[in-house]
């Protein structure tokens, strides 16, 4: 029988994925790859809503790749590519933005953020319609299960609504997807802001671990971790966020339990918990760090992993492509 299809990606964009990439969508799509049929992507096509520059977007797009790999998606268990260089999804997307309501679009609060946040002079068509490119994105591959924060939840309603209309309009074309909440993942938040998830577009780069951070860098930013006043380890993200985020990571990257945890630390002091927090996270991000760099040096190798991805992609975005089109009339 054959594996439930997930689609996931994550644009090329910034300097480098940061932990919170990591620990909450990287190490699921790891794990996927054992009993499922993962199509992962890195979404060059998205990043462009905003501007991008060309020589930082094409670096960024092969550091995204070289990150999923060293991270350890595995291009023959999984289907790694990148999406401009599948022209279906351009395509199919089109088709979905014939069937996507104009006052549907609108209330997409993502779009209705990011515009109030640039301001109606550089807030462009592409922002608007992003979300029928995510539509398209997920349906050519006959996706079950698609891997989704908060943030990509009622995106993924649409596409949702969007397979369901079109199936009805013209036949049975689509697989309907459904959300898949993630068993082993970690929302992380900032280290200065621990009630803000870390992100890349964060206020300070301190409260941020990147991928590609220098391994005494990540353990500095640790050690100046926003905590509080009291000297207890103990978990309670209401009352002690930052205490909680350090345990949550701490947990996700060992394996062991917040219980665990707090049983070890327990009369010892938050400069202990900090201390063995950046070597078990220098342990865990140095090697990725070194495989990512690896990978850049040999650009021609990366690019023919992707091309090969890429052939793989096209081959089942452009058959379910051309059953689309031959149904709308095309
Ligand atoms: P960013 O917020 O840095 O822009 P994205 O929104 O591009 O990151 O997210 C890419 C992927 O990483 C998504 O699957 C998202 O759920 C996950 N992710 C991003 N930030 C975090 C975080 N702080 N904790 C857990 N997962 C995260
Ligand atoms: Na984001």
């Amino acid at each position: 029988t054959a594996r439930p299809v997930v689609f996931s990606g994550m644009q090329p964009s910034g300097d480098s994925l940061h932990l919170g990439n990591y620990l909450g969508a990287l190490v699921n799509w790891v794990a996927l790859q054992d009993d499922h049929d993962p199509i992962y992507c890195v979404v060059d096509l998205h990043a462009i809503t905003v501007p991008q520059e060309p020589e930082a977007m094409r670096e960024a797009t092969r550091r995204t790749a070289a990150q999923y790999l060293a991270a350890g998606v595995d291009p023959e268990r999984s289907t790694l590519f990148v999406q401009s260089q599948v022209p279906a999804h351009a395509e199919l997307a089109w088709v979905l933005g014939t069937l996507t309501g104009f006052g549907e679009a609108s209330r997409m609060t993502q779009f209705k953020d990011k515009s109030s946040r640039f301001g109606a002079e550089s807030t462009t068509v592409g922002l608007f319609t992003y979300p029928v490119l995510m539509a398209a994105d997920i349906l050519l591959y006959g996706t079950h299960l698609v891997p989704v924060g908060d943030d990509q939840r009622q995106h993924l309603e649409l596409t949702r609504d969007l397979a369901g209309r079109f199936n009805s309009r013209y036949g049975d074309t689509f697989v309907v997807p459904e959300a898949m909440i993630p068993k082993e993942s970690a929302r992380i938040y900032d280290l200065q802001e621990p009630t803000a998830k870390m992100s890349k577009s964060a206020a300070s780069p301190n409260g941020l671990i990147n991928l590609m951070d220098d391994p005494k860098v990540i353990a500095k930013r640790i050690r100046s971790a926003v905590t509080d006043t009291e000297r207890e380890v103990r978990y309670d993200p209401q009352a002690k966020p930052g205490i909680a985020n350090l345990l949550d990571i701490y947990a996700t990257v060992t394996g062991r339990t917040i219980p665990e945890l707090e049983a070890e630390y327990d009369g010892k002091g938050y400069g202990d918990l900090k201390k063995d927090l950046a070597e078990v996270v220098v342990d865990r991000v140095a090697p990725i760090r070194e495989r990512t760099l690896e990978l850049m040096e040999d650009p021609a190798e990366l690019d023919r992993l992707l091309a090969i991805g890429a052939d793989k992609a096209s081959e089942r975005a452009e058959r379910t492509l051309a059953t689309a089109y031959d149904r709308v009339g095309f």
